[in-house]
């Protein structure tokens, strides 16, 4: 590019009102990119605050429906879907159990709300009595016996009728894993969107608070990946999309917006970016204290997010930004 320099070239020109900037505006953020996520436990009129996470609630099924017809009506699609089961064990019985939490509150909200895209996140986390996202022994997460146990998860929560199936375990071969079992059960249109990109990252503290999934022993660095690393996740996304992935995602979102640069343009395939917990909190505490303007900030962040190239953003505020959206 040659452009000619200033006095002829003033960039200014073109900021001079919002009519404007809205006209020759690059990236915009539409409701329609919007994702959900929602926390599911049993029980009946349940709406349980969580403290490190203002506005987000573990709901009972019949919660989840109403939250998810609020959502809904503000035209957001999709909700993901986490289960916290009531009882854990060593082999994640609850994550596969074909009346888990999970699999009820998808037939409830499919029945109720047809029209709403259900995403289930696939982990064993919350189900493990000892909080990993696979089998463990000796002190070690086993690789290849979690496959069965994932693979099993998602073709449990297929058949209740989601709509995309979401593995955010990080075991090695997984979508491979989860892939065949849904063709094998009769779900090959079943999408799977892979947490392709999802490092062993701090900001997600708040959130097994909510999940209860915290691990009791050690922490997810030997099969989440490392903060340091960039090519690796490209190599990541690239395994998950030969293995079977439909759409990809990047985790966490604003402190990865490179990563999330750089698997739009490597691959171009959907590729969702996930606001975690911890930039949730961060941008409710500061605005608490009256510091940053909430509003302002989250639709910035979000921006930016689309900017480095997201099409979808799964937001716990997505209800607000879509709010926000229609005042603008
Ligand atoms: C489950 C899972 C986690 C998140 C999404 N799925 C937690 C983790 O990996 O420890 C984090 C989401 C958030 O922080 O908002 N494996």
């Amino acid at each position: 590019m040659n452009l000619p320099g200033f006095p002829v070239n003033r960039p200014r020109r073109l900021r001079t009102s919002p009519a404007l900037r809205r006209l020759v505006a690059e990236n915009s953020l539409n409701v329609s990119q919007f994702v959900l996520p929602l926390f599911a436990r049993s029980g009946k009129k349940l709406r349980r605050p969580v403290a490190a996470m203002p506005g987000v609630f573990q709901l009972s099924p019949d919660e989840i429906v109403r939250e998810a017809t609020a959502a809904h009506a503000l035209g957001i699609p999709a909700v993901l879907l986490f289960g916290i089961p009531d009882t854990k064990d060593a082999k994640a019985s609850g994550a596969y159990a074909r009346n888990g939490i999970v699999q009820q509150t998808v037939r409830l909200l499919k029945r109720e709300l047809p029209s709403l895209l259900v995403i289930t996140d696939v982990c064993l986390c919350e189900y493990m009595a000892h909080g990993h996202c696979g089998l463990v022994n000796g002190g070690k997460i086993l690789n290849d016996p979690t496959l069965a146990l994932l693979a099993r998860t998602a073709a449990s929560h297929a058949a209740a009728g989601a709509d995309i199936v979401a593995p955010s375990d990080m075991m090695d071969g997984r979508v491979r894993a989860i892939r065949a079992k849904l063709d094998l059960e009769g779900f090959a249109d079943t999408p799977i969107m892979s947490y392709a990109a999802k490092f062993a990252s701090a900001f997600y503290g708040p959130f097994r608070e909510v999940a209860e999934s915290t691990p009791q022993f050690g922490d997810r660095r030997s099969y989440q990946m490392d903060a340091a690393n960039g090519n690796e996740a490209l190599r990541e996304v690239a395994q998950d999309i030969q293995e079977g992935a439909d759409l990809v995602m990047v985790k966490p979102a604003l402190a990865y917006l490179d990563i999330i640069h750089r698997v739009k343009k490597e691959f171009g395939l959907p590729t969702a970016a996930y606001a975690v917990s911890g930039e949730h909190a961060m941008i409710k505490a500061a605005a608490a204290n009256g510091w940053i303007d909430e509003r302002n900030v989250t639709l910035e962040s979000l921006l930016a997010m689309r900017r480095a190239g997201a099409d979808i953003l799964i937001t716990y505020a997505a209800m607000d930004a879509a709010k926000w959206l229609k005042s603008s």
